[in-house]
């Protein structure tokens, strides 16, 4: 494993972080709870010291099975977690925005409970709320964090005039933006946040699991499934042209060895000077260790150029 500051907070963090959207046990394929609870240990046994989760993700669940997991395993202390606020379930279905200062208290104290720690590292934003004055949201999380209940505090998915407009309110050390070969909208102000000394974790590195090669057809999904209602490429017209650039991967991947092609798109972030780690999500031990040894190995500076290319002639 690499390690990478991680922007002003000063931590030094594993440069693939662990996403828990799946482990929390909805949204994407089922899995049993011990195979879930086994990912969270493989990913610490594998060195990585981060890892991302949310009360959306099923309700607190993947939130809960984290706790369980550092619990276990008696690493909490060695672990940065980054979890979020102001986006819930409310029936289970659909999500609801609201970062208004009373929900902000109340889910913080159940993330807490969840998490069973007395603190968390990293608390973000997890989508702007319309309705709340960021004043309001960012003068309570800058209340938790003198109160040592937050650490840090960060958004996701804020654009780049969000993100100035926060931080006049409370300074942000942390950006969670989507960002892989399929997903580069973000890219300028990425640049713009990593030149503020904000650590950037991006998401959905692996595009929903596209670029593993693992999907090579159109597949029929459960409409609560991420790959129908998050990542819409998993359908056509988008499904083809990403195809021919897994295709360039293929071609990658031969000349090294038949590397897994997740490492291909784990590399080309996390290869970018500008990321300081990237988000994977996996539910399974194995994917794990084999998505790791993605920093056993770069992509030369002509590969990098190879995927741009395909990027471009297929997906710009
Ligand atoms: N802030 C936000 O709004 C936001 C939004 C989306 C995601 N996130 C965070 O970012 C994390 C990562 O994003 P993501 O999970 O949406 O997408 P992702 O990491 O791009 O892809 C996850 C998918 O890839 C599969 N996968 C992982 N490694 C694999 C391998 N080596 N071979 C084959 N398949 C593999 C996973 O399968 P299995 O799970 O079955 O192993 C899962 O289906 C999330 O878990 C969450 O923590 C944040």
């Amino acid at each position: 494993m690499r390690y990478k500051r991680f922007g002003k907070t000063e931590l030094q963090v594993s440069e693939m972080c662990l996403g828990t959207w799946g482990i929390g046990g909805a949204g994407w394929d089922s899995n049993s709870e011990e195979t879930r609870l086994d990912a969270i240990y493989a990913a610490v046994e594998a060195g990585i010291n981060f890892i991302d989760t949310a009360p959306a993700y099923n309700n607190g669940e993947a939130e809960r099975m984290l706790g369980r997991a550092l619990k276990n395993m008696g690493k909490r202390h060695e672990v940065v977690i980054s979890t979020k606020c102001g986006n819930f379930f409310n029936d289970g279905v659909n999500y609801i925005r609201d970062c208004s200062r009373d929900k902000i208290i109340q889910q913080i104290d159940d993330s807490l409970r969840n998490l069973q720690t007395d603190y968390i590292d990293i608390m973000l934003i997890h989508w702007p709320d319309p309705k709340t004055p960021f004043e309001e949201t960012m003068g309570i999380l800058s209340d938790l964090k003198k109160a040592g209940k937050i650490l840090h505090v960060g958004v996701s998915n804020f654009s780049r005039e969000q993100m100035e407009e926060v931080d006049r309110y409370c300074t942000i050390e942390a950006y969670q933006p989507q960002y892989s070969m399929v997903s580069r909208g973000n890219e300028a102000q990425i640049k713009w946040a990593a030149e503020k000394d904000i650590g950037v974790m991006t998401y959905g590195s692996l595009g929903g699991g596209i670029l593993t090669g693992a999907i090579r057809e159109v597949k029929e999904y459960a409409p609560s499934d991420s790959r129908n209602r998050f990542y819409k490429h998993f359908q056509e017209p988008t499904f083809s042209k990403i195809m021919e650039v897994v295709k360039v991967m293929d071609r990658i991947s031969a000349e090294h060895d038949n590397v897994p092609l997740s490492q291909i798109a784990i590399n080309w972030c996390a290869q970018k000077e500008f990321i300081s780690t990237c988000i994977v999500g996996s539910q399974q031990r194995r994917k794990i260790f084999e998505n790791v040894a993605a920093f056993d190995w770069s992509l030369s500076a002509d590969e990098m150029a190879m995927l741009d290319e395909a990027i471009h002639t297929y997906l710009d």
